[in-house]
């Protein structure tokens, strides 16, 4: 039998894959292996892929290729994540030298299929099309000792027709409030100090089990009495799902972040029907309107598809519009790419690159607008600050983030990593804030007695 004693895991796609890297870094390190940042002298190399664009797919494909020409002492090879349910078996033949086959909903048999391919030397594939295990979430190695992902929901059943996720995740999945709950508090006991809670739409949590009795805003509020937690996020939200309820949470949580991302992804009816987003722009705004009503502070964050199938420059321009009115915080763009299985490869692909890539940069040249006179509204202004590392070029210099996800640098000693502080913006570079601590009365004190 080999002997496998290192292992090199990279991860592509969303923090729902980090996540689930996290766990397989847990599991690999309970089983006695160690980790390496050399993928040259790892025994076991894991990708965990990602299928929801074309590019993401071509990079793993690619990435295999290269360790495929590896001909002596060659390492185990398994693909995870997204693009092992998007492609199943036939990942084989396109790469001979891959050992396993592992989807989203298979983490927990990690160890199971690499005791297979360790045992019989063949080929092994574990790829369920839902999610019904319960995954021991706490064995996750989280590099972040400040912010740890969580999960709530698994799946996605909104079948927008662009997105391959709802096959490769399958159905939405619930996790059980108590299990969050007793995670998070581990978490915190931990020194952990923000929660980002993923899903793919967490506004769906709880539906599936009605039994429970618990839906998104509720598990919002047992969360919010875990002591030590400081912040929480969620993502993603689909506009469709989301309630007054959950504004209010937001508004009244003390420990709820102000920040929702809540893409839109185009401002044209026509296109969002295609899309079976099932609002009109119309409804969004509505939306919007009542949360920034009830929560006046918010950032909003957004995605948008540009070059969807028979998108007319008119329609674009309906989307452009949009993007100037709300004012985004975080704008996500994409040119549309046909993804195999999805219902709207029915449609041709008809928009070329050429006008997506002049749609795309057309966004982006009035996205950056934006961000620059939001940036000159902190001029000046004071903002909280969790302070979650150094600055990995200078580390006089420490990063953190405000509530509404801006990035925030200024001078600090590493000793104030996972503390709040309050930092007032002199400056910027990039779309990054920077500034200078605020002297707070305990720090004057302090100063005063040396
Ligand atoms: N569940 C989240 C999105 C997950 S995927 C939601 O509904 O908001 C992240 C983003 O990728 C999507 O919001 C969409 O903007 C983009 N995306 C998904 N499929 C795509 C495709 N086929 N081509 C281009 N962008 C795509
Ligand atoms: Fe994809 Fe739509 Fe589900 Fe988001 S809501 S994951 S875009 S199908
Ligand atoms: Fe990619 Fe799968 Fe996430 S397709 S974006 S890794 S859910």
């Amino acid at each position: 039998m080999r002997d496998v004693k290192t292992f090199y895991i990279r991860t592509y796609g969303c923090q729902m894959n980090e996540l689930d890297t996290e766990i397989m870094v847990g599991t690999l390190e309970n089983r006695g292996l160690v980790r390496t940042a050399d993928e040259s002298v790892a025994d076991l190399i894991i990708l965990n892929t990602c299928s929801i664009r074309d590019l993401a797919e071509r990079k793993a494909l690619g990435k295999l290729g290269r360790l495929g020409k590896i001909k002596q002492n060659r390492p185990l090879i398994g693909v995870t994540g997204c693009m092992a349910n998007a492609k199943k078996e036939s990942l084989f033949q396109k790469v001979d030298s891959i050992d396993f086959v592992l989807g989203t909903n298979n983490i927990h048999d990690l160890n199971a299929v690499l005791d297979e391919v360790l045992i019989t030397g063949k080929q092994s594939i574990k790829v369920d099309n839902r999610f019904e295990h319960e995954l021991d979430y706490t064995i996750a190695k989280r590099d972040d000792p400040v912010k740890a992902h969580v999960s709530i929901i698994r799946g996605c059943d909104k079948f927008c027709t662009y997105c391959v996720v709802p096959y490769t995740r399958g159905p939405e999945s619930s996790r059980h409030p108590d299990s969050i709950v007793e995670e998070c508090q581990k978490l915190a006991d931990k020194g952990y100090k923000e929660l980002m809670l993923l899903g793919q739409n967490v506004n769906s949590y709880g539906k599936d089990k009605p039994e429970w009795g618990c839906l998104f805003h509720d598990l919002l509020y047992r969360l919010d009495k875990i002591s030590g937690i400081q912040r929480i996020r969620f993502m993603t939200s689909h506009p469709v799902d989301i309630t007054q309820s959950l504004m209010e949470a937001i508004r009244d949580l003390p420990s709820m972040c102000e920040f929702v991302h809540f893409p839109i992804q185009s401002g044209s009816d026509r296109i969002l029907r295609k899309m079976h987003r099932l609002y009109t722009k119309q409804e969004y705004l509505e939306k919007v309107a009542l949360l920034r009503h009830i929560v006046p502070e918010v950032s909003l964050g957004t995605d948008i598809i540009v070059g969807f199938p028979t998108e007319t420059d008119e329609e674009f321009e309906e989307t452009y519009q949009l993007l100037k009115e709300i004012e985004y915080s975080t704008a996500f763009l994409y040119s549309y790419s046909a993804r195999k299985g999805t219902p709207a490869m029915r449609w041709k692909d008809d928009i070329s690159e050429e006008v997506k890539k002049e749609r795309l940069e057309k966004l982006m040249a009035l996205q950056d607008e934006i961000y620059a006179k939001q940036r000159n509204t902190f001029l000046g202004k004071e903002v909280e600050v969790l302070v979650e590392e150094q600055n990995f070029r200078d580390d006089n210099l420490l990063k953190g983030r405000t509530r509404c996800w801006k990035n925030v640098l200024f001078p600090g000693d590493a000793s104030l990593i996972g503390t709040l502080q309050k930092i007032r913006i002199h400056s910027f570079s990039n779309q990054t804030l920077i500034g200078e601590q605020i002297a707070t009365p305990s720090s004057l004190a302090l100063t005063a007695a040396l």
